[in-house]
């Protein structure tokens, strides 16, 4: 079991292991304040872990409740975080207690706002079920839901009081949703850390809890320099603006991570192309993506591209950022006029 401190809200650990669900009850207990948490879950983590966690936080003198809402994105949405919130309501949820996030990043997100929000804020613990979430989502402490307007257009910034890692989880995991976590693993050393880029280039390890530590170290060390996404933070979005757009094209038919590992090589192509890179980046990053088994390209023309990313409603005005290795372990923020991305499309894809 691994431990990693993150000093931000009140200071919290991720705890990252094997069969830590079965423990939740033994690691949670000293963490939260009270004696009631309402476990938040979709339908398909509720079949798988719930149980189990529940189990654990009532043999250690938890008390749980637990609200289940339909999987998936759509719906993420201010209508399921009202039901929520009334939840928290009806069963006398008070700032005592706290809120337990029990899936992927929609739940997280979710979760994270209506604890953010509910009695102006209460304390809630991640439990990722997916790599994804693992690597990214859990850690930071941003929480959104999506409006018709897009996707994470209302949220907070809110630190979790603790994230609790079941590595055994990912077990359940689709090949594809497995892959989709390592896509962010793998940017995560193009944009910090190349001796663990390199340890992500032969494919997916089989003990996936360093994987996990290691990016959730990096994570916490760029929050920690920039909590509330006014500057460095956006180096996180390596491959993002790209993925966004490929997302849209494709009528969200690509998965998140796997948009971003197509994003991650356009990145690393427009690098080389407008002279950023200081030494070759596309052959590694499209090397490591594919001994992933993640997609490198996504067949789209440059002008359907163009479009969803001037659509793109968090666009600041004529600019727009790009994330750009400079080298493995090393990238940079670099605005781009709106004038100039048809030309930088057309030189990524
Ligand atoms: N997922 C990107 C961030 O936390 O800033």
């Amino acid at each position: 079991m691994l431990k990693i401190h993150v000093p931000l809200g009140g200071g919290y650990d991720v705890i990252i292991g094997h069969g830590l669900t079965e423990q939740a009850g033994r690691l949670l207990k000293p963490v939260l304040p009270g004696s009631l948490a309402a476990i938040v879950c979709d339908d398909t983590t509720r079949e798988l872990f719930l149980e189990p966690l529940k189990a654990s936080l009532n043999g250690a003198g938890i008390r749980t409740v637990e609200y289940a809402f339909p999987h998936g994105e759509q719906h993420k949405t201010l209508g399921t975080l009202g039901r929520l919130l009334s939840f928290f309501a009806r069963n006398g949820l008070t700032r005592a207690d706290a809120a337990i996030a029990l899936g992927g990043g929609v739940t997280g997100d979710m979760t994270g706002f209506a604890a953010a929000v509910y009695q102006r804020g209460i304390p809630f613990v991640q439990v990722p079920t997916t790599l994804l979430s693992a690597v990214d989502a859990s850690v930071g402490g941003k929480t959104a839901v999506d409006l018709p307007e897009g996707k994470n257009l209302a949220g907070a910034f809110h630190q979790p009081l603790a994230v609790l890692c079941d590595a055994d989880t990912f077990a359940t995991l689709p090949p594809e949703t497995l892959r989709d976590g390592m896509a962010e693993a793998v940017k995560m050393g193009v944009l910090f850390d190349r001796s663990y880029f390199a340890s992500l280039s032969n494919g997916i390890p089989e003990d996936l809890v360093p994987v996990v530590a290691r990016s959730v170290e990096l994570k916490r060390d760029v929050v920690l320099r920039d909590e509330f996404d006014r500057g460095e933070r956006a180096l996180l979005n390596l491959g993002h603006t790209f993925a966004h757009a490929i997302e849209k094209c494709m009528d969200f038919q690509m998965t998140h991570g796997h948009a971003v590992a197509v994003g991650t090589v356009m990145a690393a192509r427009a690098s080389e192309a407008l002279g950023v890179a200081e030494e070759p980046v596309l052959d590694p990053v499209r090397a490591a993506m594919e001994a992933n088994g993640l997609p490198v390209k996504a067949d789209l023309p440059a002008d359907r591209m163009l479009e969803a990313m001037l659509r793109d409603k968090k666009r600041a005005g004529a600019q727009i950022t790009l994330v750009l290795p400079e080298r493995i372990g090393k990238a940079r923020l670099h605005p781009v006029g709106v004038g100039d991305l048809r030309g930088i499309l057309e030189a990524a894809t």
